[in-house]
């Protein structure tokens, strides 16, 4: 979830800004700081001048990038590419930022997304003699383009022919999701680009034409904006734009004009970040499972440094996080359990260490964290790992403290999240633990790779049926305004819906400030059904009828029993299960999955609500009181 521009513009007479253009660096460092949100590792830019390509690369925030362009300023130019970092493949660094340069020099290579075939492909140009210089995947699509554009006949079009066919030539070898921006010395007026699985728009402008992973890469020099589609490469001049297809055959993208403001298009036109991070979700999860199996269907956890035999090993998992990543470490207990029949425990952090746990070396610490800097969290697994436990860190911010001290890393590809309240972080935590888990089961026997493929297939499903949920929110909205006087909210699940329930509860609270409960639905007659009174909102998370009967029918009992005592009523089921309601005042459907799965959907509804109903009450939902977005103290 990288921030991208690319720039192309006319020369001005004299050297400066004009009407007709800009200056390439003042609009891709523009563009970059509206784009920082996208991620913030590290910064990079290339402009092409003078017949060279001219780059700056840093690590860490913008300002890291802007202090160096002062001590070390590029040459004027009208044509350029840049891009902030959200890493996935290799570390922060000043040498994993992009753009990447290679061809001696002469061609630059930014990239956002995840090239699930890099391995074979760099063993491929390693082959042919090309050595690299950083851990990425993009650097080994920058040399499969080099490799390709030597390859082909030079020419003289101004409009940089040899570079768009390059570029088509190159989206064909790729797998995965990708946008690519490069620019070559040779073309000092061109910048081509191609897409697949990861966006890219293209900005309309006069004398001058802008490319941006979102519109807020350019939104302070145009409104006319063109979405590309699906494998498609786009070749910008000052005058010309013209897509294709990856055969090189003419393509159109769909023109729009935008009517975001500039603050509204960092968060993808959303009034709130939080709102825009809620609909990340489907490329939340997507992106997760993106490049963790081959094409065998065989998972390949490439980050995972803990040897096989020791894996092997393992008589107990504990896992370790803190609020809503201990909820989603609960979720996957079920299925860790349920797949690897290895006894997991999970602890909140801050409690795990005064407990004195029984820990050894054949403990498997899996430790959940979107910011990879709660302290509670991290002095858990120092804890543990002076006990002789081997850890794996589950985190969504790359080189973050916790994955660095673990022995092993499974990063999300949640993109930052900057709601302080987790939403995508939670279902991408719970992906990359199902992934985890069936690792752990592929590894050691306790499923056949059909049965791993199946679960991956319902995996794979997922985001569109997120998309699904977020297509149908109106009800949820309409419900939430109606309760935004509500004083307090009781939620109910069994098994896997249990965790849900708890995490709708958390939201609410964080969100809207409202006394909010979850409980197992089992748990209501042994105390909590004393808080049924008339009127008492309760959400309950009903799971498949075509589960466990027994979970199921227990459920629909459960709710039964809040109603029969007054309680409104609000159910969360699956489509076409007519059973419940009889029983609810409201129910929200949400698409068939399997049980282990459903929380991945289930939930979204309970974050809707929360939210709908924080704004209803004219809430800060980005940065609600009291709260900072990671904990950084015991
Ligand atoms: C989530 O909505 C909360 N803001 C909070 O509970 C958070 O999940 C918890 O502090 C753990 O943070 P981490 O995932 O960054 O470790």
């Amino acid at each position: 979830m990288c921030g991208i521009v690319g720039y192309a513009g006319t020369a001005p007479a004299n050297g400066t800004s004009t009407a007709a253009g800009h200056q390439a660096l003042d609009v891709l460092m523009e563009g970059l700081r509206r784009l920082e949100y996208r991620g913030y590792d590290s910064a990079g830019v290339a402009v092409v001048a003078n017949g060279e390509i001219a780059m700056r690369k840093k690590a860490g925030k913008l300002a890291n990038l802007t202090a160096e362009l002062a001590a070390s300023p590029l040459p004027d130019s009208m044509t350029g590419i840049g891009h902030t970092r959200w890493a996935t493949h290799g570390g922060p660094t000043d040498k994993n930022a992009h753009p990447h340069v290679v061809d001696d020099g002469r061609l630059a290579v930014i990239h956002n997304g995840i090239i699930e075939n890099y391995a074979p492909l760099k063993a491929e140009l390693v082959y042919q003699g090309h050595t690299f210089i950083s851990d990425t995947d993009t650097e080994v699509a920058a040399v499969l383009l080099g490799e390709i554009y030597r390859s082909l006949p030079a020419d003289e079009s101004a409009d940089g022919a040899r570079l768009t066919r390059a570029m088509q030539l190159a989206s064909q070898r790729l797998e995965g999701a990708f946008t690519l921006l490069a620019a070559h010395a040779a073309h000092p007026g061109t910048v081509v680009a191609s897409r697949r699985n990861s966006p890219l728009v293209v900005g309309l402008g006069d004398g001058e034409n802008f490319l941006g992973s979102d519109v807020s890469g350019f939104i302070d020099y145009t409104r006319r904006a063109v979405e590309l589609g699906q494998d498609q490469v786009v070749t910008i001049t000052a005058a010309t734009v013209a897509i294709t297809d990856f055969r090189g055959e003419p393509a159109e993208g769909r023109e729009y004009l935008v009517d975001w403001d500039a603050a509204a298009a960092e968060k993808d036109g959303f009034p709130s970040f939080m709102e825009k991070e809620i609909h990340d979700q489907p490329e939340a999860v997507a992106q997760t499972l993106l490049g963790r199996s081959d094409i065998d269907g065989k998972l390949t956890l490439d980050e995972m440094r803990i040897d096989a035999d020791v894996l092997k090993t393992v008589n107990k998992i504990i896992v370790l996080a803190c609020g809503t990543s201990a909820y989603a470490g609960q979720v996957a207990k079920y299925a860790i359990e349920h797949w690897c029949r290895i006894p997991t425990e999970v602890e909140l952090s801050h409690e795990f260490r005064y407990r004195d746990p029984i820990v050894d070396d054949k403990t498997l610490i899996v430790s959940l964290s979107q910011s990879g800097e709660t302290m509670d969290t991290l002095m858990a697994v120092r804890y543990a790992r002076e006990q002789g436990a081997k850890t794996v860190a589950i985190c969504n911010t790359n080189g973050s403290t916790i994955p660095r001290e673990s022995d092993a890393v499974l990063y999300t590809h949640a993109g930052p999240e900057i709601a302080v309240a987790s939403t995508k972080a939670f279902l991408a935590q719970i992906t990359a633990a199902y992934l985890l888990g069936l690792y752990l089961a592929q590894l050691r026997g306790n499923l056949f790779q059909g049965q791993i493929k199946d679960v991956l297939a319902d995996l794979a499903k997922v985001p569109a049926k997120i998309a699904q949920v977020l297509e149908n929110d109106q009800q949820i909205k309409d419900l939430a305004r109606s309760m935004a006087d509500t004083s307090s909210v009781l939620f109910l699940g069994r098994h896997v819906g249990f965790p849900v329930a708890m995490e709708g509860a958390l939201k609410l609270k964080e969100l809207a400030y409202i006394h909010a409960e979850g409980f197992a639905a089992g748990e209501l007659k042994h105390g909590p059904i004393a808080l049924i009174e008339e009127g008492q909102p309760v959400i309950v998370v009903v799971p498949s009828p075509r589960g466990r009967d027994s979970l199921h029918s227990k459920v629909v009992s459960n709710i039964q029993e809040v109603r029969a005592r007054g309680a409104k009523t609000i159910v969360i089921a699956e489509e076409g299960d007519e059973s419940v309601r009889a029983h609810a005042e409201h129910v929200f459907y949400i698409p068939e999955t399997t049980t282990l799965l459903a929380p991945l959907l289930a939930t979204v509804p309970l974050q809707i609500f929360a939210c709908e109903l924080a704004m209803a009450k004219g809430y800060d939902v980005d940065q609600p009181r009291n709260l900072a977005k990671s904990v950084t103290v015991e």
